[in-house]
């Protein structure tokens, strides 16, 4: 097969680590990727086992074309210091890492928390892309982690819920009689709640919907389901970019005394209400939870945000009153075969348009790069990250 003339240039290195953060499973290239990005100029250093939790085994990584290395000693230091472009899920330790300046680390990176990582980055001059700031532009669909991910939320929530819950979902005919079907309500109607929605739908389940975007009401409808109307007062948040902004505290005030009725018939709740770079909402008080039966279940899908139900705690399942609070962080990493393959195709997707000629460019102008290029050529790129202590430049 002939070679392009940018194909004689040096190989742009890409570094896939094995993910080490408790409980996450993905990694972020699977074989099929590999294979890709191969094509498209790169070599693909991967640590070995990287990809053992989620099913791609080394051997397959190996015949796709990624180089293995060990994750410890001399040779895991030379292959971090000689990467061009780091893939990840979450971000990794990167003081241990070494970097080089001018290295490209793409992952959902928590930029709201990781401020410690933005540091980090900025000191050695590494870029960081997160890709939870990606644009909501059609050009960005393919790369839209979030999404693929919040997909694999929640469906595998209604999955969690059904196997907790002490009854069936569909209505049963039986020759004992007939058992009614479950009650789900769904807080928040983004990619994981008309997931949930679907899914539960599936499964044979009433459900009702609540979420403050007047768009959702549709996207509700259409699948099924029951809209529950936000409060119709001054103060509704309205949205920003497809995202819903903040609720005042009277307009969420407002929302729990709509919510309470549907909250006190509900088997099930699945709660993904999430304001980007915000607490996720309290929707459901400590007061509310004694409305559920006891038996009912709630996953609270933006625990890791502060949570949505007061109450759950992070990848832990904690009874109140008889009610089941189960704090779901990261779901997708229960699905991690799946959920690696839909993340590691994100990924390249967005490697394809940062290849141009057989170089990585970062133009930080490009508005797909703009809002989720953290930190380039020294300097974190966006205020609202972190307190400022450098002007952002130009
Ligand atoms: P998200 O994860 O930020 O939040 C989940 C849901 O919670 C949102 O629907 C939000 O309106 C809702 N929410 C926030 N505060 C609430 C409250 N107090 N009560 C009830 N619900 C509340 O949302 P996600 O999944 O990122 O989706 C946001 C929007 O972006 C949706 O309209 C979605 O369809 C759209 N979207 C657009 C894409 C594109 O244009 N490429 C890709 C993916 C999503």
């Amino acid at each position: 097969m002939g070679r392009r003339a940018w194909q004689a240039s040096p190989l742009i290195r890409v570094l896939v680590p094995r993910e080490r953060r408790s409980g996450e499973t993905r990694v972020a290239a699977t074989p099929e990727t590999v294979k890709r990005l191969c094509s498209l100029g790169c070599s693909v250093w991967l640590e070995r086992s990287a990809g053992e939790a989620a099913g791609y085994g080394d051997g397959a990584f190996a015949e796709a074309g990624a180089e293995l290395f060990d994750a410890e000693g001399a040779e895991a230091e030379a292959q971090w210091a000689a990467a061009d472009l780091v893939l990840c899920v979450q971000a990794p330790e990167l003081e241990a890492c070494g970097l080089r300046p001018g290295a490209l680390l793409i992952g959902l990176l928590d930029p709201f928390r990781n401020t410690a990582l933005i540091d980090l980055c900025e000191g050695r001059q590494v870029s960081a892309l997160a890709l939870e700031l990606l644009p909501r532009i059609s050009r960005a669909q393919a790369m839209d982690a979030l999404s693929s991910q919040a997909n694999i939320a929640g469906y595998k929530a209604v999955l969690v819920a059904a196997a907790a819950l002490d009854r069936f979902f569909p209505m049963l005919m039986t020759a004992a009689g007939t058992v009614q079907p479950a009650k789900v309500v769904v807080l928040g109607a983004g990619v994981a709640g008309l997931q949930a929605v679907a899914t539960a739908r599936r499964l044979g389940a009433m459900v009702k919907v609540s979420d403050v975007r007047p768009a959702a009401r549709e996207q509700v409808e259409s699948l099924g389901a029951r809209f529950i109307e936000p409060p119709q007062m001054e103060q509704a948040p309205g949205e920003v970019g497809g995202y819903a902004r903040e609720a005042g505290a009277v307009f969420l005030e407002a929302q729990r005394q709509l919510l309470a009725p549907h909250l006190q018939e509900a088997d099930v709740v699945i709660t993904t209400a999430q304001v980007p770079g915000k607490p996720a909402p309290l929707l459901v008080t400590r007061e509310m939870i004694a409305l559920l039966r006891p038996g009912a279940v709630v996953v609270d899908l933006a625990v890791a945000q502060g949570g949505n139900c007061a109450g759950s705690a992070p990848d832990a399942e904690v009874l109140l009153d008889g009610v089941r609070l189960i704090g779901a962080s990261n779901l997708p990493a229960s699905v991690p075969q799946h959920a690696s393959a839909l993340y590691a195709r994100n990924l390249v997707a967005l490697v394809e348009v940062l290849l141009q000629e057989g170089e990585l460019r970062i133009d930080p102008q490009d508005p797909l790069l703009d809002p989720c290029l953290i930190t380039h050529a020294g300097a974190c790129r966006r205020n609202d990250l972190r307190p400022i202590r450098q002007e952002v430049p130009a």
